[in-house]
């Protein structure tokens, strides 16, 4: 039984399988003939050869016999070799020979069977006297039919054998006529064994007579053939002598053929092949007179040229016993093919050279041209594929190159030891898989990406580093067998921790201090103070410090950026937002806070701003920030209004719109009241402001009595956050001062030594409600009087009862009026008499004097309040005075001067 030489192909493209564009080339190659087809791209390729107008499938028993071959390669193409003198040509006149073939490439369920005829004619007529042909699969003589005589017998291996006549002796140079007939052939293995043609025949031989040819062809391995060492080169020798008979002629041609076998014939290493040919093939050559006369070198039946052998990096060599060719593994000619062995990946170089002689025989004049193509395979060439690591830590990607690998292998799944992933998941999982082909021949490549996120990478946390690793098992394939191999390869690196930047900070008496630590390497950040970027001209204004693991500023506590959260009576408390903010996401990497109290006394207003008396001798002045935010009310409370409010009226005549402010001075029996209201109309209501209804309303009503003074505040508007005022204290405060002179401007320091004064001499008093500057508020004296000592110490000597002059002293008081001037501004807010002298205390004063005043404060306007206006009764001294019904006044207050010494 005969195997079909159907050639199966079955590459699988990686790329979008696509219907072949075939390509079918034939050429002439000298006495053989060659026909490329492809690429096949998968498809079955089915060869047969036309004769006599029918095709007859081609098999490799048929293809050896009649002097075909055909040689697949690994990218799907089909190279089909014919011997020009193969058993289907056409033949005339042995110079023109055609052949045809019927190339049947069978399609798939959906793409029909196609059908492609090839015939080629090759001329030929450079004959030589014997042509032999040494093939894959077969080796051919061909004889020029005279009778060639000795020349046409080896001398060896039978020398013995002398049955059929010395060849030589028998040499005719005629042409032998058409009358011969084939009668039988003899091989000689050595020995002899005798065959009809048509025995020969059956046994796979190929005989054939052309018009002046003798043809003889045989498979390289045979019964009928043998092994000789040829120059320490085995070959496969066939030896023959076929009969012809004519009637009671018969003549006899020898035909040999000697092919080297691979195994011996060529020799390896790493990185090259060589092949040695024997230059003086004994089989074929009779006489020790012989002459080379061509060497030619090619490559698939084709010959190459001087140059294009040095292109392709060959060498052909001849010495004296050997022609040398030497071909580097992977040069362009042959190609590789990989294969599995024990789970390695390993591949081979398969090239075709061959080397075509020309020798010519003194002795005989004969020439012989001697072709051999010798396809060879280098051993298992071990390539263990490399995983080159080309991860940057800093991407957050594993990135891989892996191979290299011969274009017959295909990346199938990659095995992660959360799962396997086809090439196709990969993708689908943010994985990269890409294949790079590259046109030098085993130099594909895969690469991989594989991102840090991705869950088959390994996570470990160790101190400042993160470890990531990755173990993979990548399945690939050798195509077209299919042939499964793995691949395993483990990655790790390391990528420092991010770790952010951060802020932390404090404060001392009047500043907060901001500390920043940059994060690693790389963390970009922005830095907000309250709600401003840290600019550069900020962080000027902040002395802003850097040395280059840290940065620090320095925020004065009342400085625009930080936040008054309470203003309280010895401190103000201000906090200080600051985050670190990441611009790419706009989100906050952190966020810090630091609330102080420093340390303050609220000693008044100027213009719109509150001034605070600061420890180490700094007055601060700070904008209210109460009003401007209204959230910050709940915190009133804690802020002690009454002390102020004579200021109010100042600050707040109506700030138009933003803020409302009614201080209204009521007097209600008793009491003095002061009532503050603080409005913030329309801070919240945007567009109809048709409503005259302030949005926020407080009032704060101060009342003063004796000794206490209540703040009571009241919300006239429910509000989600509760506004009130806690009680307060307030002291009213007076001061007495003595004059120089009736002219009131110049006065006696307190401080100063004590004051003496002549009994004769008069005293110029002055009383003054400090603090007030409220013309509508008047100081009355309810009585005054001297001591010795403190005011209630007795003797007493009264100056002023009831707001009147003492009529019973002979140098009664006398008030004088008080005008406005430089230092008085409102005049019901003083008073002032004179103790024109002593004469009361004549006899029995001591030297020193202290002078008393019980004093009232009123409503200037009212002209019915009792308590303030009095008229003295004692008209009749002329005195002008003031009465009142003492008992009924309240709130009288005490001022005193100082010791006065009387001399
Ligand atoms: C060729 O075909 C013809 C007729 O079809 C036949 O007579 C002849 O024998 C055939 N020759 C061979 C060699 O098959
Ligand atoms: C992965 O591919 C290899 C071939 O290289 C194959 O042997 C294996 O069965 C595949 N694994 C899966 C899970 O598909
Ligand atoms: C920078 O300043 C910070 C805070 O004062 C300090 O802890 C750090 O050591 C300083 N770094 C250098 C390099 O001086
Ligand atoms: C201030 O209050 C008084 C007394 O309640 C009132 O008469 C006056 O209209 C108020 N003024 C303003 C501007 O609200
Ligand atoms: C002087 O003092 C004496 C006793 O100290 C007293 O009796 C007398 O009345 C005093 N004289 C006057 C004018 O007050």
């Amino acid at each position: 039984m005969h195997c079909m030489l159907i050639l199966l192909i079955s590459v699988v493209n990686i790329e979008a399988q696509k219907k072949p564009s075939i390509n079918i080339n034939s050429k002439c190659l000298g006495n053989i003939m060659r026909v490329d087809v492809g690429p096949l791209g998968g498809n079955l390729l089915e060869v047969s050869v036309v004769y006599n107008n029918s095709a007859i499938l081609l098999t490799s028993s048929l293809a050896s016999q009649c002097g075909l071959s055909v040689k697949m390669d690994q990218l799907g193409n089909a190279m089909i070799f014919a011997s020009l003198q193969n058993c289907f040509a056409q033949n005339l006149d042995d110079e023109s020979f055609t052949t045809t073939l019927h190339l049947r490439l069978h399609g798939n369920r959906v793409v029909e069977d196609e059908l492609f005829q090839v015939a080629e004619t090759c001329h030929y007529t450079a004959w030589a006297s014997r042509e032999i042909v040494c093939e894959r699969n077969y080796m051919e003589v061909s004889v020029k039919r005279s009778a060639p005589g000795d020349s046409s017998r080896p001398k060896q291996p039978f020398s013995g054998d002398e049955q059929l006549g010395d060849p030589r002796r028998a040499a005719t140079k005629r042409l032998m006529d058409a009358g011969f007939r084939i009668k039988t052939v003899v091989f000689f293995t050595p020995e002899e064994k005798i065959m009809t043609v048509t025995e020969a025949q059956r046994q796979g031989y190929g005989i054939s007579n052309t018009p002046t040819r003798l043809v003889l062809r045989s498979p390289i391995t045979s019964p009928e053939t043998y092994t000789r060492h040829v120059a320490g080169v085995p070959m496969t020798v066939l030896t023959t002598s076929t009969i012809f008979e004519k009637q009671w002629l018969a003549t006899q041609i020898y035909a040999g053929a000697a092919c080297p076998i691979l195994e011996g014939s060529v020799s390896f290493t790493q990185h090259s092949l060589s092949w040695f040919l024997p230059r003086q093939i004994d089989p074929l050559i009779f006489s020790g007179q012989f002459k080379l006369l061509e060497v030619h070198m090619g490559v698939d039946g084709q010959r190459l040229d001087a140059a294009e052998i040095a292109d392709r990096r060959y060498s052909l060599s001849v010495n004296d016993v050997y022609i040398i060719i030497e071909i580097p593994v992977g040069a362009v000619g042959g190609h590789f093919k990989s294969l599995v062995q024990n789970g390695q990946y390993l591949t081979t170089y398969t090239i075709e050279p061959m080397l075509e002689l020309l020798w010519a025989e003194d002795a005989t004049h004969e020439d012989i041209r001697y072709k051999v193509l010798l396809p060879i395979t280098t051993p298992l060439l071990s390539r263990p594929p490399q995983v080159i690591d080309n991860t940057v830590p800093e991407e957050q990607i594993f990135k891989m190159i892996f191979g290299p690998f011969c274009s017959d292998v295909a990346l199938k799944n990659i095995t992660f030891p959360t799962e396997v992933l086809s090439i196709a998941d990969c993708s689908a999982r943010g994985l990269k898989v890409l294949e790079h082909m590259s046109p030098k021949s085993c130099s594909k490549v895969f690469t991989l990406e594989v991102p840090f996120t991705y869950r088959g990478v390994v996570q470990m946390k160790e101190i400042g580093i993160t470890v990531y690793s990755l173990h993979l098992t990548f399945g690939l394939l050798v195509l077209p067998e299919f042939a499964p191999f793995a691949h395993i390869a483990y990655l790790e690196t390391q990528l420092a921790l991010k770790v952010p930047p951060s802020v932390t900070g404090g404060c001392d008496y009047q500043n907060f201090y901001v500390l920043v630590k940059y994060g690693t390497h790389g963390f970009n950040f922005q830095t907000l103070v309250g709600k401003q970027m840290l600019t550069s001209g900020l962080a000027q204004q902040y002395s802003f410090m850097d040395n280059g693991t840290h940065f620090s500023f320095t925020v004065p506590f009342s400085a625009h950026d930080a936040a008054i959260e309470a203003i309280e009576a010895s401190s103000i408390r201000s906090r200080l937002d600051v985050s670190l903010r990441n611009p790419d996401t706009n989100k906050n990497i952190q966020e810090f806070s630091v609330a102080c109290s420093f340390m303050s006394t609220l000693t008044g207003w100027l213009g719109e701003k509150y001034i605070f008396l600061m420890p180490h001798s700094r007055i601060l002045m700070l904008e209210p920030p109460l009003f401007r935010r209204p959230h910050l009310w709940s915190n009133i409370h804690r802020w002690p209004l009454c002390p102020f409010y004579l200021y109010w009226e100042l600050l707040w005549n109506n700030q138009k719109g933003k803020l409302l402010l009614n201080v209204t001075l009521v007097f209600l029996p008793n009491i003095m009241m002061y009532e503050n209201e603080i409005a913030l109309p329309d801070l919240e209501i945007k567009g109809d402001s048709k409503t005259d209804e302030p949005e926020y309303e407080l009032k704060v009503a101060c009342y003063y009595d004796i000794n206490t003074n209540h703040a009571v505040a009241f919300n006239n508007k429910p509000r989600t956050s509760k506004l009130y005022a806690e009680n307060a204290m307030g002291e009213l405060q007076f001061e007495m001062r003595l004059a120089l002179d009736d002219s009131y401007s110049t006065f006696y320091r307190v401080d100063a030594d004590p004051i003496a004064k002549y009994l004769q001499e008069p005293l110029y008093f002055e009383v003054e409600l400090m603090k007030s500057k409220n013309p509508e508020v008047s100081l009355e004296l309810v009585s005054c009087w001297a001591t010795e000592d403190d005011r209630t110490s007795l003797p007493k000597w009264d100056l002023v009862i009831n707001g009147c002059a003492n009529s019973k002293d002979p140098n009664q008081v006398i008030f004088h009026p008080v005008f406005p001037d430089a230092r008085v501004q409102y005049p019901s807010n003083f008073k002032r008499f004179e103790i024109p002298m002593f004469g009361f205390a004549k006899d029995n004063l001591s030297r020193q004097v202290f002078v008393h005043c019980d004093v009232v404060v009123c409503d200037a306007r009212s002209a019915v309040d009792r308590a303030c206006n009095v008229q003295c009764s004692n008209k009749a001294d002329g005195i002008k005075g003031q009465k009142r019904a003492v008992s009924e006044v309240y709130g009288i207050k005490h001022v005193s001067s100082g010791p006065i010494f009387m001399s």
